[in-house]
Protein backbone atom coordinates (compact mmCIF):
# COMPACT_ATOMS: atom_id res chain seq x y z
CA UNK A 1 0.00 0.00 0.00
CA UNK A 2 1.29 3.55 -0.98
CA UNK A 3 0.25 6.99 1.07
CA UNK A 4 -2.04 8.07 -1.65
CA UNK A 5 -3.91 4.38 -1.18
CA UNK A 6 -3.77 4.82 2.89
CA UNK A 7 -5.53 8.56 2.18
CA UNK A 8 -8.25 6.89 -0.07
CA UNK A 9 -9.17 4.50 2.62
CA UNK A 10 -8.87 7.31 5.64
CA UNK A 11 -11.27 9.55 3.54
CA UNK A 12 -13.72 6.76 2.87
CA UNK A 13 -13.38 5.11 6.42
CA UNK A 14 -16.58 4.01 8.54
CA UNK A 15 -14.87 2.36 11.00
CA UNK A 16 -16.64 4.40 13.60
CA UNK A 17 -19.32 6.95 14.62
CA UNK A 18 -16.91 10.13 13.73
CA UNK A 19 -17.41 9.66 10.17
CA UNK A 20 -20.95 10.91 10.55
CA UNK A 21 -20.37 14.50 11.60
CA UNK A 22 -17.23 15.05 9.41
CA UNK A 23 -17.06 17.06 6.53
CA UNK A 24 -13.37 16.34 5.88
CA UNK A 25 -11.20 13.21 6.69
CA UNK A 26 -7.79 14.59 8.13
CA UNK A 27 -5.13 12.48 6.94
CA UNK A 28 -2.02 14.41 7.44
CA UNK A 29 0.55 16.06 5.26
CA UNK A 30 3.89 17.67 5.35
CA UNK A 31 7.25 15.76 4.03
CA UNK A 32 6.02 12.72 3.32
CA UNK A 33 9.39 10.64 2.80
CA UNK A 34 11.68 10.54 6.03
CA UNK A 35 10.93 13.97 7.70
CA UNK A 36 13.16 14.19 11.13
CA UNK A 37 10.11 14.49 12.92
CA UNK A 38 6.18 13.58 13.01
CA UNK A 39 3.83 16.01 14.78
CA UNK A 40 0.88 14.07 16.08
CA UNK A 41 -2.08 15.80 17.73
CA UNK A 42 -5.13 14.42 19.03
CA UNK A 43 -8.17 14.82 15.99
CA UNK A 44 -9.26 17.56 13.58
CA UNK A 45 -11.33 20.66 14.80
CA UNK A 46 -13.46 22.95 13.01
CA UNK A 47 -11.01 24.40 10.63
CA UNK A 48 -9.40 20.97 10.10
CA UNK A 49 -12.67 19.73 9.43
CA UNK A 50 -13.95 22.25 7.31
CA UNK A 51 -10.43 22.12 4.99
CA UNK A 52 -9.18 18.82 5.69
CA UNK A 53 -5.48 19.68 6.35
CA UNK A 54 -4.46 19.39 10.09
CA UNK A 55 -3.60 22.11 12.34
CA UNK A 56 -4.61 24.94 10.84
CA UNK A 57 -6.91 26.87 12.93
CA UNK A 58 -5.38 29.04 16.28
CA UNK A 59 -3.69 25.72 17.83
CA UNK A 60 -2.03 24.94 14.28
CA UNK A 61 -0.85 28.66 13.97
CA UNK A 62 0.72 28.05 17.38
CA UNK A 63 2.36 24.99 16.56
CA UNK A 64 4.03 26.98 13.54
CA UNK A 65 5.49 29.38 15.75
CA UNK A 66 6.66 26.14 17.64
CA UNK A 67 8.23 24.39 15.16
CA UNK A 68 10.10 27.62 13.70
CA UNK A 69 11.76 27.99 16.56
CA UNK A 70 13.53 25.33 16.02
CA UNK A 71 13.94 25.86 12.50
CA UNK A 72 10.97 23.44 11.17
CA UNK A 73 8.04 24.00 9.13
CA UNK A 74 5.08 22.35 7.20
CA UNK A 75 7.93 21.66 4.68
CA UNK A 76 10.71 19.73 6.37
CA UNK A 77 8.48 17.87 9.48
CA UNK A 78 4.83 15.41 8.84
CA UNK A 79 1.76 16.55 10.88
CA UNK A 80 -1.17 13.98 11.79
CA UNK A 81 -3.43 13.35 14.05
CA UNK A 82 -4.87 10.36 16.15
CA UNK A 83 -7.87 10.45 15.01
CA UNK A 84 -8.55 11.50 11.11
CA UNK A 85 -11.92 13.22 11.53
CA UNK A 86 -13.27 15.43 14.02
CA UNK A 87 -15.40 14.65 17.26
CA UNK A 88 -18.43 16.38 17.74
CA UNK A 89 -17.63 19.92 20.04
CA UNK A 90 -14.32 19.06 19.76
CA UNK A 91 -14.55 16.57 22.47
CA UNK A 92 -11.38 13.84 23.53
CA UNK A 93 -11.92 10.89 20.91
CA UNK A 94 -13.36 8.04 22.92
CA UNK A 95 -10.80 4.85 23.56
CA UNK A 96 -12.88 2.83 20.82
CA UNK A 97 -12.31 5.75 17.81
CA UNK A 98 -8.59 5.78 18.99
CA UNK A 99 -8.48 2.10 18.79
CA UNK A 100 -10.69 2.23 15.33
CA UNK A 101 -8.34 4.81 13.98
CA UNK A 102 -4.74 3.96 15.32
CA UNK A 103 -3.93 1.37 12.56
CA UNK A 104 -4.11 4.62 9.52
CA UNK A 105 -1.36 6.37 12.03
CA UNK A 106 0.70 3.03 12.59
CA UNK A 107 0.60 2.70 8.79
CA UNK A 108 1.20 6.16 7.89
CA UNK A 109 4.21 5.81 10.75
CA UNK A 110 5.35 2.68 8.17
CA UNK A 111 5.19 4.62 5.27
CA UNK A 112 6.98 7.86 6.13
CA UNK A 113 9.64 6.68 8.29
CA UNK A 114 10.27 9.43 10.56
CA UNK A 115 12.74 9.06 13.47
CA UNK A 116 11.20 11.20 15.84
CA UNK A 117 7.78 10.57 17.16
CA UNK A 118 6.76 14.31 18.64
CA UNK A 119 3.38 13.82 21.04
CA UNK A 120 1.13 16.82 21.39
CA UNK A 121 -0.90 16.30 24.41
CA UNK A 122 -2.09 13.37 26.55
CA UNK A 123 -4.15 11.65 23.02
CA UNK A 124 -1.32 11.25 21.51
CA UNK A 125 1.06 10.59 24.10
CA UNK A 126 -1.00 7.39 25.02
CA UNK A 127 -2.08 6.30 22.02
CA UNK A 128 1.45 6.07 21.00
CA UNK A 129 4.00 6.33 24.39
CA UNK A 130 2.61 4.62 27.12
CA UNK A 131 -1.61 4.35 27.88
CA UNK A 132 -1.31 6.08 31.22
CA UNK A 133 0.85 9.20 30.17
CA UNK A 134 1.00 11.90 32.55
CA UNK A 135 1.40 15.10 30.63
CA UNK A 136 2.92 17.10 33.42
CA UNK A 137 4.86 14.22 35.05
CA UNK A 138 6.25 12.81 31.54
CA UNK A 139 6.75 15.46 29.26
CA UNK A 140 9.83 15.35 27.51
CA UNK A 141 11.34 12.61 28.49
CA UNK A 142 12.72 10.61 25.45
CA UNK A 143 11.43 6.70 24.79
CA UNK A 144 13.47 4.34 22.39
CA UNK A 145 11.78 2.32 20.54
CA UNK A 146 11.99 0.03 17.42
CA UNK A 147 14.30 2.72 15.82
CA UNK A 148 11.86 5.84 16.89
CA UNK A 149 12.47 8.41 19.53
CA UNK A 150 9.04 9.48 21.31
CA UNK A 151 8.66 12.44 23.27
CA UNK A 152 5.25 13.96 24.62
CA UNK A 153 4.67 17.01 25.45
CA UNK A 154 1.73 20.14 26.27
CA UNK A 155 -0.67 20.31 23.38
CA UNK A 156 -0.59 23.65 21.69
CA UNK A 157 -4.18 24.17 22.54
CA UNK A 158 -3.64 23.56 26.47
CA UNK A 159 -0.95 26.48 25.58
CA UNK A 160 -3.37 28.64 24.23
CA UNK A 161 -5.19 28.66 27.48
CA UNK A 162 -2.03 28.61 29.73
CA UNK A 163 -2.37 31.86 32.01
CA UNK A 164 0.35 31.31 33.83
CA UNK A 165 2.96 30.94 31.12
CA UNK A 166 4.29 27.97 33.60
CA UNK A 167 3.46 25.16 30.59
CA UNK A 168 4.70 27.40 28.12
CA UNK A 169 8.10 27.32 29.81
CA UNK A 170 7.73 23.64 29.53
CA UNK A 171 6.97 23.42 26.26
CA UNK A 172 10.19 25.38 25.61
CA UNK A 173 12.43 23.40 27.09
CA UNK A 174 10.78 20.27 25.30
CA UNK A 175 11.14 21.98 21.99
CA UNK A 176 14.72 22.71 22.87
CA UNK A 177 15.18 18.82 23.61
CA UNK A 178 13.96 18.43 20.05
CA UNK A 179 16.18 20.62 18.67
CA UNK A 180 19.25 18.75 20.55
CA UNK A 181 18.08 14.98 19.14
CA UNK A 182 17.90 16.45 15.24
CA UNK A 183 21.20 17.42 16.21
CA UNK A 184 22.53 14.49 17.61
CA UNK A 185 20.87 12.46 14.83
CA UNK A 186 22.15 15.06 12.10
CA UNK A 187 25.89 14.34 13.65
CA UNK A 188 24.64 10.36 13.40
N1 LIG B 1 -5.89 19.96 17.30
C1 LIG B 1 -5.40 18.76 16.97
O1 LIG B 1 -5.11 17.93 17.82
N2 LIG B 1 -5.23 18.49 15.70
C2 LIG B 1 -5.51 19.35 14.72
O2 LIG B 1 -5.31 19.00 13.57
C3 LIG B 1 -6.02 20.61 15.10
C4 LIG B 1 -6.20 20.90 16.39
Amino acid sequence: MDLEELYGQIRACRRCGLCQGRNHAVPGEGLELAPKVMCIGEGPGQQEDLSGRPFVGPAGQLLDRMLASIGLNRQNTYIANVVKCRPPANRTPEAAEVQACLPFLRQQVRLIRPRILFCLGATAARAIIDPNFRVTKQRGLWVERKGFYLMGSYHPSALLRDESGQYKRQAWEDLKSLRAKLEELERG
